[in-house]
C-alpha cells in the first residue's frame, strides 16, 4: 500500500460490544495499528448512554481532509464524534456517528434505495431506520473526505455485516473514488433459516431467497446486505458455509474465505495453569457467595462449566446445551457422584438491575470472610499461651478462647448471611423471561442442595466492573474447567476459539467455523482438550445424547483420575490463529480492492 493510502474500518460494532464482530474488531486492533499507523480510522454508530464509556473526545482531527469532511456534516446539524477508543493496549482513533436523521432525509434515502436498487423500506423499523441513518451520514462524510484529498491519495473502506454498510451501494453506483469490501460475517438469512428451516445447510442452494427474506419479514435488511455485497469491489467472508450463502443468497462468490484471528497467543503451558488457578479462586469465591448462604457446598469437588455468546436460543446451540445440562444432572444424581457442576449461561439480555440477594450475600460473604481473618488474628496469640505448659495434647475450645465481642459479631454475621430461599439461578432481573429462564423453571434445575448441577444465568456480558463475578470476561474463561458450544448456526464462533487458545477445554461442533479449521488441522496427538459435538447429519435428539456423554466423560476422568485437561496448542496451529499471521491476507484484499477499484491507476 502506498504511504498516503488510508483505511477506514466501519462497524456497528465499534465501542459497541454486541456479539462476535466486536472481538474481531476489537482484538485487531493492535496489529492494524502497528501496520497502519495514523492512516487507520474506525467508524462506528455513537449511543449517548454506551459509547462514552470507552471514548475520549478529542477537538482536533489531524487529517485536513476528514476534518473538512467533518466539519461540513456538523455544519448540516449531523452529531459526529472524533476521538480515541481507550483500550488496554490500543488507542485507535475513532470516528462515532449519531445514527438520526430528520424524516424528510430518511424518505428521500428510502426512496433512492427503492429506485437504484429496488429495495424495499416498507416494513422498515426503528432499528433499520438508524442503519439507514447511519448510511446516508457515513457516505456523505466518506464522499467529502475522499473530494478533499489529493489524487495521489487512496481511501479504502472496509465495511462490517449489512448493518454498517448502507453506504457502500451508493459510493459504488455514484462511481466515488473509494475502493470498497464488504465483509460477510454472517448473513441475515442464513440466521434466520437456520434456526427455523429443517436441514437448512442441505438446502442452501434450493432457496428463493427474495422468497424467504419477505416470509420472514427481513427484506429490506436483506436488500441492503444484498447490495452491498454486490457492488462492494471486493467481497470477504469467514468460513466455507457463510462463502456458500454469499453464492445462493447475493448471487457472489466471495474473492477471499479469512479465518479470524486474535491479538496473540497468551503464554506457555505452565503460565495457563497458573492463571486458571489464579482465576477460579475468584470463580470460587463468588459460587460460595451464592450458594452457601443456602446449604453448605465445598468448592474443591466442583467443575465449572460454562457457555456464552450472542442470545440466539437455537443458532448458538442454548436448547442443546440445556437438554444436555439436565439429562448430566440426573445421571450425577443417579450415580450418586459427589461431584458438583457450576453451569455458568453468559449471554447479553435486556435487565433492569442485578438482583439485590446475589449482591447482599456478596458483600456478607466478604464480611464474614473479614471476620474470619480478625478471628485468626485474635486467636494465634490466645492459643498460644492457652497450651503452653498443658500436659495434654488436646487444644483447648476454641469458642472458650475467643474474645467475646469477636464471637457476637461472628454469630450475627453468620445469621445474617443465611437465607431460606434457594440460591437464585438468574443473576439479574431480567425485563422479561425468556427461553432459558423457561428451560431452567420446567426442568427443575432449581439449584437445591440435591441437585449436582447448579445454574448461574449472567444475562450480561461479564466485566470487571459491571459484573457480579468482579473479573474480566477472559479471566473467568481461564478459571471455568469446560467451555460448551455446540452451535448450530456459526459462521467462525470466536468463544470456543478464545477459551481453546487461552487453555479452556471447549466443546465445538461440526457447523461452526472454527470447529471445522479445528477438523481440518492434525491436532497433537495428546491434544484432549478440543471436542467436537457433530450437528450436521444428526438430529437434535442425537446430539443432546452425544453432548451428555462428553460432559459425563468429562465428569468422570476428574471424580476417577482426578484430572481436567487444559488445552495447549502447539505454536505452529496457533500461529495460523493470530491476527499478525492472518493479516497478510487482508493486505491481497485491500491491495485487490484498490485494483478493482481504479484498474488503470495501480498499473503505474
Ligand atoms: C458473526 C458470526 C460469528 C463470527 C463473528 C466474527 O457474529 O455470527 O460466528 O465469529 O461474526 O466474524
Amino acid at each position: 500500500m502506498k504511504p498516503d493510502t488510508y483505511l477506514f474500518e466501519i462497524s456497528w460494532e465499534v465501542c459497541n460490544q454486541i456479539g462476535g464482530l466486536f472481538t474481531y474488531i476489537r482484538s485487531k486492533i493492535p496489529t492494524m495499528l502497528d501496520t497502519y499507523g495514523d492512516r487507520y480510522l474506525l467508524i462506528g454508530p455513537y449511543f449517548s448512554d454506551k459509547s462514552n464509556k470507552h471514548f475520549r473526545p478529542l477537538r482536533d482531527i489531524e487529517n485536513p481532509a476528514l476534518a473538512e469532511a467533518v466539519r461540513f456534516a456538523r455544519e448540516l446539524g449531523f452529531k459526529v464524534h472524533y476521538g480515541y477508543w481507550m483500550l488496554e493496549d490500543a488507542r485507535p482513533k475513532v470516528l462515532l456517528i449519531e445514527p438520526v436523521l430528520q424524516k424528510e432525509r430518511s424518505h428521500e434515502v428510502k426512496a433512492r434505495l427503492w429506485s437504484r436498487y429496488g429495495i424495499s423500506s416498507l416494513r422498515a423499523d426503528s432499528f433499520r431506520d438508524e442503519v439507514i441513518a447511519f448510511g446516508e451520514i457515513t457516505r456523505m462524510i466518506l464522499e467529502k473526505t475522499v473530494s478533499s484529498m489529493t489524487i495521489e491519495q487512496d481511501l479504502i473502506t472496509h465495511f462490517h455485516e449489512w448493518v454498517s454498510a448502507g453506504a457502500l451501494p451508493d459510493l459504488h453506483y455514484d462511481k466515488v473514488r473509494i475502493a470498497t469490501i464488504f465483509n460477510a460475517h454472517a448473513t441475515l438469512l442464513g440466521r434466520y433459516l437456520a434456526a427455523n428451516e429443517d436441514n437448512y445447510f442441505q438446502h442452501i442452494p434450493e432457496y428463493d431467497w427474495q422468497q424467504k427474506a419477505y416470509e420472514y419479514g427481513i427484506e429490506g435488511r436483506v436488500g441492503i446486505e444484498r447490495a452491498a455485497a454486490r457492488e462492494a469491489n471486493v467481497l470477504v467472508t469467514n468460513s466455507d458455509v457463510t462463502s456458500q450463502e454469499c453464492e445462493f443468497f447475493f448471487h457472489r462468490v466471495p474473492d477471499y474465505i479469512i479465518r479470524n484471528g486474535i491479538h496473540k497467543k497468551p503464554g506457555a503451558g505452565h503460565e495457563v495453569f497458573e492463571k486458571h488457578l489464579l482465576h477460579r479462586q475468584k470463580i470460587d469465591a463468588f459460587v460460595k457467595s451464592l450458594i452457601t448462604p443456602s446449604y453448605s457446598f465445598q468448592t474443591d469437588k466442583v467443575l465449572y462449566f460454562f457457555t456464552s455468546g450472542r442470545y440466539e436460543y437455537y443458532n448458538k446451540g442454548f436448547d442443546i446445551t440445556l437438554r444436555a445440562i439436565a439429562k448430566l444432572n440426573e445421571q450425577l444424581i443417579a450415580s450418586g457422584s459427589d461431584i458438583s457442576v457450576v453451569f455458568f449461561i453468559i449471554s447479553k439480555r435486556p435487565f433492569i438491575h442485578i438482583k439485590p440477594e446475589i449482591l447482599e450475600s456478596k458483600k456478607r460473604f466478604q464480611d464474614l470472610q473479614k471476620i474470619c481473618k480478625e478471628i485468626s488474628k485474635n486467636l494465634g496469640p490466645q492459643l498460644y499461651s492457652n497450651v503452653i505448659g498443658l500436659k495434654s495434647n488436646a487444644l483447648p475450645d476454641l469458642n472458650n478462647l475467643l474474645d467475646e465481642e469477636l464471637y457476637l459479631t461472628w454469630r450475627q454475621a453468620k445469621a445474617q448471611f443465611q437465607r431460606e430461599e434457594l440460591p437464585p439461578a438468574v443473576t439479574h432481573l431480567l425485563e422479561e423471561p425468556d427461553h432459558i429462564v423457561d428451560f431452567i423453571h420446567d426442568s427443575g434445575l432449581d439449584n437445591s442442595e440435591s441437585s449436582k448441577v447448579k445454574i448461574v444465568y449472567h444475562p450480561d456480558f461479564i466485566d470487571q466492573t459491571t459484573s457480579p463475578l468482579s473479573m474480566d470476561y477472559l479471566e473467568f474463561v481461564r478459571g471455568c474447567h469446560l467451555g460448551i458450544f455446540p452451535s448450530l448456526y456459526e459462521p467462525w464462533g470466536y468463544a470456543p476459539m478464545e477459551a481453546a487458545m487461552h487453555g479452556t477445554p471447549v466443546i465445538t461442533s461440526d457447523l461452526s467455523g472454527f470447529g471445522r479449521y479445528i477438523q481440518s488441522i492434525i491436532l497433537p496427538e495428546n491434544e484432549e482438550g478440543i471436542q467436537m459435538l457433530h450437528r450436521r447429519y444428526h438430529s437434535d435428539e442425537e446430539a443432546v445424547n452425544n453432548l451428555t456423554y462428553l460432559l459425563s466423560q468429562f465428569v468422570d476422568t476428574f471424580e476417577k483420575e482426578h484430572y481436567v485437561p487444559r488445552v495447549n496448542l502447539p505454536k505452529s496451529i496457533s500461529d495460523t490463529l493470530c491476527w499478525t499471521e492472518l493479516m497478510r491476507y487482508y493486505r491481497d484484499v485491500y491491495r485487490l480492492a484498490l485494483i478493482r477499484h481504479q484498474p488503470i491507476a495501480n498499473l503505474y
